[in-house]
């Protein structure tokens, strides 16, 4: 990430620690507070702390980097076998966000940044994207050139440890993955203290069999922090993922 790319991230982050600002040394990011030293690694500022690989978030982080390669391709045409485009299930997704005018968007597990065209087109906004996979976010960076989506700040960090202050994003999407984050609740929490009052948090993860046996695909709901209101929970293309948004009060 280039060094005027870096400034104009700067004022959304927080230390994912102690919540106070960060500030750019030569070749890091240092926590104004706890003076906790976050890296540069191939571009990207690391607030990956060590709580963010407990449970299977360690797992998460290996398998999506082996898998980050294939991802696009594979996704696109196994959604496919379930009549399903890739289109429709980003667009549906997206539109449920209400992303207008001059907003800041953040996604939690962006992955390679399917989503993030489809922001572009509802806001001229910052749009950042966090995710726990290095390889993922090489990944981004390679579409997002390729798509031509420009000025969109990329981060290496976990959803349960988010690296940014109290309230700077209009719109938050969580996007997938959430019902296997070693502490989706915690996750949430953070998610919903970045929001400002007023924004939304969405989350969407698809629904296998087992979610829907065991109520899983319901975890949003029962994990839900004080301060966010549920505004709508559904399912899309026939319960294969579901939608649920919140209101941040
Ligand atoms: C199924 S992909 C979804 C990517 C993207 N949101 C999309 O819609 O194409 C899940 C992503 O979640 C990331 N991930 C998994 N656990 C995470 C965590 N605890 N914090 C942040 N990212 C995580 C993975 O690295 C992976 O890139
Ligand atoms: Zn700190």
């Amino acid at each position: 990430m280039g060094a005027c790319l870096l400034e104009g991230l700067l004022k959304f982050l927080g230390c994912p620690k102690c919540g106070c600002g960060v500030e750019l040394s030569d070749s890091y990011l240092k926590c104004r507070c706890c003076g906790r030293s976050f890296p540069i690694r191939e571009g990207f500022p690391d607030f990956r702390v060590g709580e963010c690989f407990k449970g299977v978030n360690t797992l998460q982080r290996i398998l999506y980097n082996m898998y980050a390669p294939f991802y696009d391709v594979l996704e696109s045409r196994l959604i496919k076998l379930y009549g399903v485009t890739e289109d429709s299930l980003r667009e549906e997704v997206v539109s449920s966000m209400d992303i207008g005018g001059g907003d800041a968007v953040l996604e939690v597990s962006v992955g390679t940044c399917g989503n993030v065209p489809y922001f572009r087109r509802f806001t001229e906004g910052p749009i950042v994207g966090l995710d726990i996979s290095e390889k993922m976010l090489s990944r981004c960076v390679e579409n997002l050139g390729m798509w031509s989506v420009e000025d969109v700040y990329l981060v290496l960090g976990c959803g349960e440890y988010l690296p940014f202050k109290e309230g700077v994003f209009d719109r938050v999407l969580i996007g997938g993955a959430f019902t296997y984050f070693s502490d989706p609740r915690r996750a949430l929490r953070e998610a919903a203290r970045v929001t400002r009052a007023g924004g939304f948090v969405v989350v969407y993860d698809q629904v296998t069999f087992i979610d829907r046996a065991t109520g899983r695909d319901k975890l949003p709901v029962r994990v839900k922090p004080e301060g966010l209101e549920l505004l709508s929970y559904r399912y899309l293309f026939g319960k294969l993922f579901y939608v649920a948004k919140f209101l941040k009060h």
